[in-house]
């Protein structure tokens, strides 16, 4: 699929995140510190909305059970086994691309 635009640069505020839905995948598109990244939507522990939590000092929170993720390695801070996949991100002027694999 490859470089695709998931957000504008004005849908995210510092320390804010997005829920995108593309091609019925949901992906969390955050602002954490000035610096855009790109998460799955899908919460490893029961599915919860990741693009509904919030950013904390650079890290993703899911608003289900309040899991803590890593918002640029994916990496689960209550459970490293259960890390949460991540997309190269690149902003164009006010354009947010994301980099999705083929079989994302
Ligand atoms: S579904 Fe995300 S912490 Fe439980």
């Amino acid at each position: 699929m490859g470089w695709t635009k998931l957000a504008t640069v004005g849908e995210l505020p510092p320390d804010s995140v997005i829920e995108v839905e593309h091609e019925g995948e949901r992906y969390a598109i955050c602002n954490a510190g000035g610096e855009m990244r790109a998460l799955s939507g899908v919460c490893p522990h029961h599915g919860g909305p990741l693009g509904q939590g919030t950013v904390i000092q650079g890290l993703l929170v899911c608003p289900w059970h309040m899991w803590e993720f890593d918002s640029k390695s994916g990496v689960c801070l209550v459970d490293p086994t259960r890390g949460v996949p991540t997309f190269p991100v690149k902003v164009e002027g006010t354009r947010v691309y994301v980099d999705i694999p083929e079989n994302a």
